[in-house]
């Protein structure tokens, strides 16, 4: 079976940030399974706040279009996302915002959401490691008729998850991200 080409979206931009460690592990996995990953920052695609009358104006931002074509040119995408205010930070959802309102001349809006699937997770230092964060964002997603995923992965106490290398620590985390990733394989292979 070909394998598939996995994005994935880190939706911080802290240096050091635990999210960026967990899409790194992530990386990791899918490389290993001989996955081709792509892990971007979203720094490189710096958006201004959704504005209706800036986009009428100007027309969606090239950052925007840029994302949306390189989520097209994937097979599968995974987020992994911080919770802010037990909820997703400004920055995802903004993201998100901007990408479904690209429409690229053969398709109809919205269809990069509808044609591949998603997988969510998310790092925090708390006990409940973005588990609200992870019920926004699949909320999120199923609006936008993305399939998202059964399998997350809510990664708990952050802070102390990851060794001097940056690698998880704890066999359970370890079998939780390995679980994530080999369904988001499958089911990226079944809809190619
Ligand atoms: C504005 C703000 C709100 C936050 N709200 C939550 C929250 O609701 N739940 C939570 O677990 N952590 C919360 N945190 C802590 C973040 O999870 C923590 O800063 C985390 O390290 C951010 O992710 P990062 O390390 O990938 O940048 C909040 C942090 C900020 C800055």
């Amino acid at each position: 079976m070909a394998a598939p080409k996995i994005l994935i979206i880190p939706g911080s931009l802290r240096s050091g940030s635990h999210n960026v460690k967990l899409a790194m592990a992530a990386a990791y996995e899918f490389a290993q399974a001989d996955v081709d990953v792509t892990r971007i920052s979203l720094g490189d695609f710096p958006l201004p706040i959704y504005d209706g009358d800036l986009q009428a104006r100007s027309g969606v931002p090239k950052n925007a279009i840029n994302l949306k074509r390189m989520m097209g040119s994937h097979h599968g995408v995974l987020i992994v996302t911080p919770e802010y205010n037990s909820s997703v930070p400004a920055l995802v959802k903004n993201t998100i915002d901007w990408i479904t309102r690209v429409q690229d001349s053969h398709e109809t809006r919205g269809q990069v959401f509808r044609e591949k699937p998603f997988a969510i997770a998310a790092a925090s230092q708390s006990r409940l490691g973005g588990t609200r964060a992870l019920a926004a964002l699949r909320l999120i997603l199923t609006a936008c008729h993305a399939a998202v995923i059964p399998n997350q992965l809510a990664l708990s106490f952050a802070d102390d998850a990851y060794d001097d290398m940056d690698r998880l620590k704890n066999q359970v985390d370890i079998d939780a991200l390995n679980g994530l990733v080999r369904q988001l394989i499958e089911v990226s292979q079944r809809m190619l």
